[in-house]
């Protein structure tokens, strides 16, 4: 098992160590723009292997070549917003790098599964899916594992119950607009409206939806990376170990949730090819509006892409 991660930020270089230190593959390849940083980045990364006994061998580079037939590609390049950028400035600009990593990733790693996490993600995962010219199993954002993840935190620590009881879900896409299904949140088998007063759970949901803004506002200088990071590996976990394991994941529509030509985030069962099936759940009416409003925001950005060459619809 072979895995590249393209962009040694905090985001790539967090995965790569969780990786090495789990040992879920031989070798990883952590790819930067910036000379330097992915090879000290590597090196420090194969001496904390040392410690934790890991036998996964790293390696830093600014070259596509040294990443040549992995098996899982990761993409977290991209810039984060600055001052006076607007989010379709940033969109623009992270679409062209987007593109071109994937096209290098497709030229050196043919057989790759792709999971994007760059932002803004939805975005990102359909640009990534039209060039890649993969088929849709192997393109997949990060986004639901993140979102999902929030809310169990949350619930975890409003119930000061064990994390393993919560059982949630978080659809849509990774914004304002992402729809928490509460029909299907339970705590130990006991619906979440048992348990917790409906003004609270509100309270909740929105905390979930303004989770990476709540960190952006502490870090100042960021954005979040170690939950991120960790929903990256759970992700790389479910493909390695072909676990078929069910998350909420970024992927292109055809016609599932009534949504055609668009990335956004649905349950889906993951393991060795990728996205194994999509769970076409029945939403409510609710539900449902809550998921369009989403794909409207989403469909919306994508728009902005249409003059330039990196939002290509897909010809299938
Ligand atoms: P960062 O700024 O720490 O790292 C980004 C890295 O990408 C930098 O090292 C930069 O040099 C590199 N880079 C830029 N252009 C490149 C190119 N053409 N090829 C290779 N590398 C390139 O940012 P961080 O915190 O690691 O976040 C990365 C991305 O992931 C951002 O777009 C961020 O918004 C997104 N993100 C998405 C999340 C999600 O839930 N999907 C969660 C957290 C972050
Ligand atoms: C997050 O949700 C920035 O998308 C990133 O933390």
């Amino acid at each position: 098992m072979k895995i590249s991660i393209v962009g040694a930020g905090n985001v790539g270089a967090t995965i790569a160590q969780i990786i090495v230190d789990k040992a879920l593959a031989n070798e990883v390849v952590l790819l930067d723009v910036v000379e330097g940083i992915p090879q000290g980045k590597a090196l420090d990364i194969s001496q904390s292997a040392a410690i934790q006994y890991s036998d996964t061998k790293i390696v830093g580079t600014n070259t596509y070549e040294p990443t040549s037939n992995s098996d899982i590609v990761v993409i977290t390049a991209g810039l984060p917003r600055k001052p006076g950028m607007s989010r379709d400035d940033l969109m623009v600009t992270n679409s062209k790098i987007v593109k071109e990593a994937t096209e290098s990733t497709v030229k050196f790693s043919p057989n790759a599964i792709i999971i994007i996490v760059s932002n803004p993600l939805d975005i990102m995962t359909y640009v990534a899916f039209v060039n890649s010219h993969l088929p849709r199993n192997k393109v997949i954002g990060m986004s639901g594992v993140l979102d999902t993840a929030r809310f169990k935190a949350f619930i975890c620590s409003e119930l000061n119950v064990s994390i393993e009881n919560i059982n949630t879900i978080v659809l849509g896409g990774h914004g304002d607009s992402m729809v928490p299904l509460i029909r299907y949140t339970s705590v130990g088998g006991i619906p979440i409206s048992d348990l917790i007063p409906k003004e609270r759970l509100e309270a909740l949901i929105e905390r979930t939806k303004n989770g990476g803004a709540e960190i952006v506002k502490h870090l100042k200088t960021g954005s979040a990376y170690y939950a991120p990071a960790a929903s990256v590996v759970q992700m790389i976990d479910a493909i390695v170990n072909n676990r078929n394991r069910m998350m909420a994941c970024c992927v292109y529509l055809n016609g599932e949730f009534g949504h055609n030509d668009i990335c956004l985030g649905v349950p889906v069962k993951i393991g060795e090819r990728g996205i194994v099936e999509i769970m076409n759940l029945q939403l409510t009416a609710e539900e449902k509006k809550a998921f369009d409003k989403s794909a409207v925001d989403v469909k919306t950005m994508l728009k902005t892409l249409q003059d330039i060459n990196v939002g290509e619809k897909k010809k299938d």
